[in-house]
C-alpha cells in the first residue's frame, strides 16, 4: 500500500465526511487548494502526511497555547489514561480544575465543566434565561459563540465565510429571541433581555479590539436594564493574561464561557459565575445541564498541566512574541506597498488587508477587508513558504509559547517575500 498523500486522503475523506472535514474552515474553501492532513505536531510546528513541515499559527484555533505535544501535557494525559479514561463519577482533578480557574479569574466563584465551547455558551445562556426568567439574548454581529441554534445569527468565523450568516436548519423560532447589535456600539437593552453575550475581544471576524468604553458601557447598560452580561472567553480566557479579558479590561461580567486553553488541547469547555447565579443549575436549582464526558479525566489532566505553566512570566513572553510578530508583519507587508492592518491585543494578532485609512472596528469593516480577496493570496504565498496561517480571513493568528523570536523572524521574512509577490 502506498503512503497516503494530502490529495488521496482528501478524496477519501470527501466520500465519507461532508466536505472531507469535521469543521468547515478546515476544508480550505475560502483559500483554495487541498488541506494539508496533519501527521504530527511538536512545539510551533506541524508535519503533514507527506512530511512537509509548517510553522503553525493555527494551534488548534487557540487550544494549544504551549504549542503541540508539550511534554508535561503529554505526560499528564498519558498517566491519566492509564488510570481510566472516564467514570461518570466525580474525580479530584475536577475539583482542582475548578479551584484553579476560580483562583485566577476575579469574580468567578463556581464553574461547571463541559466538553466544548459551544456547550459552554449554550448552557450559560440557558442559565441566564432560567435565572432571570427573561427570554431574549443580545449578541453582536461578527461574534461567534459556537454553533447553538440561537447564536447562529450574524456569526463570525467560518459561518461568515458562507456569506450568509445564518444556517439552514435553524428555525425562525430558535432565533426569534436573539437580537443582533453592531460590535463596538452599546445597544439599548430592552426589559425582556436575559443576557448580553459578547466576545470581549472579537477574534472570529479577524481580530477586532473592543473600542475604549465599549465593555464598560455594556456593563452599565446591563445593570440598568437588569440583564446579565456574559463574556465569551473561549478564546481570550487564560490567554490574555492570568485572569483573561475581564481582568485585562477591568470589567467583570456576570457569566463567563471558557474553552480552548483550559483543555490543554483536549475537548473542554466551562461556564461559570457567582455562587448565587450558579445555584440555579441542577442539581441545586431548576436549570438542567449535564454531560457524560463533562470533567473528563484526560481533559482535566491536560488542562491542569497547561494552566500550571501559565504564570505572569509566561504571559509576558507570549505577549512579547506576539508584539514582535505584529510589528514585523505590519512593517514587512506595508513596506512592500500592500495596504494592511495588523491589530494585536495582548498575545492575539490579526491581519486585515485593504484600506488602512479606516480602522476595522466591526463586522461590515471586517467583511470589506475579507472580500478584497487578498487574504487568500497571502495565505497561499505563506503556505508555499512553510508558514501555516488559518485557512480563512475571519480567524486570528495564535502564536504559542513554543514560538521563538527566530520563528517570528522567519515568518516576517516570509511575509516580506509573500507581500512582494502580491504587490507584483
Ligand atoms: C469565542 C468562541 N466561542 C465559542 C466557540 C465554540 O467553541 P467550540 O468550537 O469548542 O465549540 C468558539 C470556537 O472557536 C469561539 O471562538
Amino acid at each position: 500500500m502506498t503512503d497516503p498523500t494530502n490529495d488521496s486522503l482528501f478524496s477519501r475523506a470527501q466520500e465519507v465526511i461532508p466536505g472531507g472535514v469535521n469543521s468547515p474552515v478546515r476544508a480550505f474553501r475560502s483559500v483554495g487548494g487541498t488541506p494539508y492532513f496533519v501527521a504530527r505536531g511538536e512545539g510551533a510546528h506541524v508535519w503533514d502526511v507527506e512530511g512537509t513541515r509548517y510553522l503553525d499559527y493555527v494551534q488548534s484555533y487557540g487550544a494549544s497555547i504551549h504549542g503541540h505535544a508539550h511534554p508535561s501535557i503529554v505526560d499528564a494525559v498519558t498517566r491519566a489514561a492509564a488510570e481510566g479514561t472516564t467514570f461518570g463519577a466525580p474525580t479530584e482533578r475536577e475539583v482542582l480544575m475548578a479551584e484553579e480557574m476560580c483562583s485566577r479569574v476575579p469574580g468567578l466563584e463556581m464553574v461547571r465543566l463541559v466538553s466544548s465551547g459551544t456547550e459552554a455558551t449554550m448552557s450559560a445562556i440557558r442559565l441566564a434565561r432560567g435565572a432571570t426568567g427573561r427570554p431574549r439574548i443580545v449578541k453582536f454581529a461578527g461574534n461567534y459563540h459556537g454553533h447553538m441554534d440561537s447564536l447562529l445569527v450574524a456569526g463570525g468565523s467560518s459561518v461568515a465565510e458562507d456569506a450568509t450568516s445564518d444556517s439552514a436548519g435553524v428555525t425562525e423560532g430558535a432565533v426569534a429571541d436573539t437580537i443582533v447589535a453592531p460590535y463596538n456600539q452599546v445597544p439599548a437593552i430592552r426589559s425582556d433581555v436575559a443576557v448580553v453575550v459578547v466576545e470581549p475581544v472579537a477574534a472570529n471576524m479577524g481580530l477586532v479590539p473592543p473600542a475604549p468604553g465599549f465593555l464598560e458601557g455594556l456593563r452599565a447598560a446591563c445593570d440598568e436594564a437588569g440583564a446579565l452580561l456574559m463574556f465569551d472567553e473561549v478564546i481570550t480566557g487564560f490567554r490574555l493574561g492570568v485572569g483573561g479579558a475581564s481582568e485585562r479590561f477591568g470589567v467583570t461580567p456576570d457569566i463567563w464561557a471558557f474553552g480552548k486553553v483550559i483543555g490543554g488541547g483536549l475537548p473542554v469547555g466551562a461556564f461559570g459565575a457567582s455562587r448565587e447565579l450558579m445555584g440555579h443549575l441542577s442539581p441545586l436549582g431548576p436549570v438542567y445541564q449535564a454531560g457524560t464526558l463533562s470533567g473528563n479525566p484526560l481533559a482535566t489532566a491536560a488542562g491542569l498541566a497547561a494552566l500550571a505553566e501559565l504564570d505572569a512570566d509566561a504571559y509576558g513572553r507570549l505577549e512579547a512574541t506576539a508584539t514582535r510578530l505584529a510589528d514585523g508583519l505590519a512593517d514587512a507587508i506595508g513596506s512592500a506597498g500592500v495596504a494592511v492592518q495588523v491589530p494585536r491585543v495582548g498575545p492575539l494578532v490579526g491581519i486585515f488587508f485593504g484600506d488602512t485609512a479606516t480602522a476595522v472596528t466591526d463586522f461590515p469593516t471586517a467583511q470589506a477587508s475579507a472580500e478584497s480577496g487578498m487574504y487568500r493570496r497571502f495565505f497561499r504565498a505563506m503556505l508555499d513558504r512553510g508558514i501555516a496561517l488559518a485557512p480563512g480571513p475571519y480567524e486570528a493568528l495564535f502564536p504559542s509559547l513554543a514560538h521563538t523570536d527566530a520563528h517570528v523572524d522567519q515568518t516576517v521574512s516570509a511575509a516580506a517575500d509573500a507581500a512582494a509577490e502580491l504587490a507584483g
